[in-house]
């Protein structure tokens, strides 16, 4: 690689969720009707959608090589959610500049009409190396860098907002890091929920031992997710060396409102020297709408 490869990761986009999204009234028989609670209660007072705009804007004007979406779009899973989660992923970039991958909001209730809207997010999900054969997990390659997006989104009972990877996923992920680890690439690992660190018992990451062991044996150079909105790192133990893990805040969540910090979107610098990759990372946070997001000092994720 000659230059360095510059990338955007952003999640927990909660998009605005209106009345007249809420049909058919039959669609809220179930766990819907409170996560609508919810939404309209308290949530949609968190999340501003001037903040993803504003936050966007300073991502787009940096013009980074690639957009990495780690899910929650969406907060219910209703079809004029998917409609304009779809519309807001093409205002992005094209599906080669872009790549997504769902969290539990887009798939709170694993019905047809669900399955069907989260399709329009299928352009985004669009793997080019490895192969793979089932949507999950796709690699896309840019340059000497491969993104691979798992999805561990689920239905789960009232009150649960746990994900699952499945024993398919995970023996694909081990082929693809195999295969990729051969080829000398960046391997860029992407999922809603977190691997690492604390692990809610209704929140959290089901067969996180087994992704843990997956890790272990086949190494990654990053492992990124949201779900939490919380930054975050950890890491997991690579067969050489520890593999880090890093969390990102939502996009939209407003200043001083409950306890996550303010949306952020992160930009991941990667370099190759010699036979190791240098992974550096800048904070951008919101701080208002007349200001540009604040820039926290650039950080060492991974030394070459
Ligand atoms: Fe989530």
């Amino acid at each position: 690689m000659t230059q360095p490869f510059r990338f955007a990761h952003i999640s927990d986009i909660h998009l605005p969720t209106f009345i007249r999204d809420c049909t058919p009234p039959t669609a809220f028989l179930n766990k819907r009707f409170f996560s609508a609670l919810s939404w309209f209660g308290n949530r949609q007072r968190i999340h501003g959608k001037e903040v993803t705009d504003h936050l966007i804007a300073d991502c787009l004007k940096s013009a980074p090589d690639h957009i990495l979406v780690t899910g929650d779009l969406t907060n219910l899973s209703l079809a004029g959610e998917y409609e304009r989660a779809s519309q807001w992923l093409h205002s992005l970039g094209n599906t080669d500049q872009v790549s997504a991958i769902p969290g539990n909001h887009d798939l709170l209730l694993d019905t047809p009409a669900a399955q069907s809207g989260l399709t329009s997010y299928d352009p985004f999900m669009q793997g080019n190396y490895g192969g793979a054969t089932a949507l999950f997990p796709f690699a896309k390659r840019k340059n000497d860098i491969v993104f691979i997006g798992l999805s561990t989104a689920i239905e789960t009972p009232l009150g649960w907002c746990s994900g699952r990877l499945g024993q398919g996923q995970r023996e694909r992920l081990r082929t693809l890091l195999d295969e990729a680890g051969r080829d000398n690439l960046c391997r860029i690992v992407a999922l809603h929920h977190p691997p690492a660190g604390p692990q809610k018992p209704n929140g959290g990451l089901d067969d996180f031992e087994d992704f843990t062991r997956i890790i272990a044996d086949c190494g990654a150079e990053l492992i990124l997710h949201g779900h939490t909105h919380q930054s975050s790192i950890y890491a997991l133990q690579g067969p050489q060396e520890p593999v880090p893990v890093l969390g990102v805040p939502s996009l939209s969540v407003r200043p001083h409102k409950g306890h996550h910090p303010a949306g952020c979107w992160h930009e991941y610098t990667i370099e190759r020297q010699d036979e190791h990759w240098q992974i550096m990372l800048d904070v951008h946070r919101y701080s208002g709408l007349e200001r540009p997001p604040v820039r926290i000092a650039q950080a060492i994720v991974k030394p070459a």
